[in-house]
């Protein structure tokens, strides 16, 4: 038995450590950004979601969309919080198609941001979650462990990860980014530094930006974050609580029969 488990463990040791040099052998680099909602009591920072969100407007929905997100949800308390008005002017930004007219129409609030406008480029509603961030030796995974998962770290590594480098394959021209897996992606740099005016006056250096847009994709990915950490809370002041109390109420119960054993 135990020489199957050994021999078992062994085989499974030596087939990870097989795909973690495949996945080493590129050598990427996620820089370790500090987040507002970081930690067990991070919360969403509402004036970097609002930044956020300009970012991806002026800049990154010229190719992505975030076709699972609703406009509506830029209202939401723990997001952007924009106020309803704005909202409803924000959505008509973007044009949707209406089975009903057959004819496209502005957005309202109750239509989702439209799908990406370029083929190739992926959707970005759940890009920080589907991205992990950090591995570790050997793609271990224990920075994970550490560090937690990492998307918004990667997506603002990606940003700001661009080395100037680029060469053609195929057709198609590939520029080298440190953070990408591969070393090569096909989106061409799309922050440089300055490339929106923030109307609160923050500055908009390429890693502002760069983490604006990250933190704004996590929200857009978990909006819900603040009330799951919320209730997590709330459980393990409860349970705590409970614990202590069954405690006090087993040393009870039994203070009858133990105090007959020691007389
Ligand atoms: C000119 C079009 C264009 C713009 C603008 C653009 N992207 Fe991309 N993006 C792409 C394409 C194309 C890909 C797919 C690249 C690939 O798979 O090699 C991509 C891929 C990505 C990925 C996924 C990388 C991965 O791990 O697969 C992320 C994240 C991303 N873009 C974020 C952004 C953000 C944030 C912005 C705005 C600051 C932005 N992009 C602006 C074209 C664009």
């Amino acid at each position: 038995m135990f020489r199957k488990l050994a021999i078992a463990a062994t085989a499974t040791l030596a087939l990870s450590s097989g795909s973690a040099f495949a996945a080493g052998a590129y050598d990427t680099h996620i820089e370790d950004f500090d987040f507002s909602f970081e930690g067990p009591f991070g919360t969403y920072d509402q004036n970097q979601l609002q930044r956020g969100l300009q970012v991806y407007t002026e800049i990154c929905s010229a190719c992505h969309g975030m076709k699972f997100v609703p406009i509506r949800s830029l209202a939401e308390d723990g997001g952007p919080a924009l106020p309803e008005d704005q909202v409803r002017a924000y959505a008509e930004n973007y044009e949707v198609f209406d089975p009903e007219l057959d004819d496209f129409r502005a957005a309202t609030p109750n239509d989702h941001f439209p799908e990406s406008s370029l083929e190739n480029a992926p959707d970005l509603s759940l890009m920080a979650k589907a991205r992990a961030g950090f591995h570790g030796p050997a793609g271990l995974g224990i920075n994970q462990f550490f560090k937690g998962i990492g998307g918004p770290e990667y997506i603002a590594s990606l940003l700001t990860g661009y080395t100037g480098e680029e060469k053609e394959e195929a057709g198609v021209i590939l520029y080298e980014n440190t953070a990408f897996p591969g070393g090569w992606i096909a989106m061409a740099p799309p922050l440089y530094g300055d490339d929106v005016e923030y109307a609160d006056g923050h500055e908009a250096s390429l890693e502002h930006v760069s983490e604006d847009v990250s933190a704004f994709l996590m929200w857009t990915a978990e909006p819900k974050m603040m009330a799951r950490k919320q209730a997590g809370f709330v459980g393990v002041v409860f349970l705590t609580l409970l614990s202590v109390l069954l405690y006090l109420t087993n040393k009870r119960l039994w203070a009858p029969v133990k105090g007959k054993k020691s007389s």
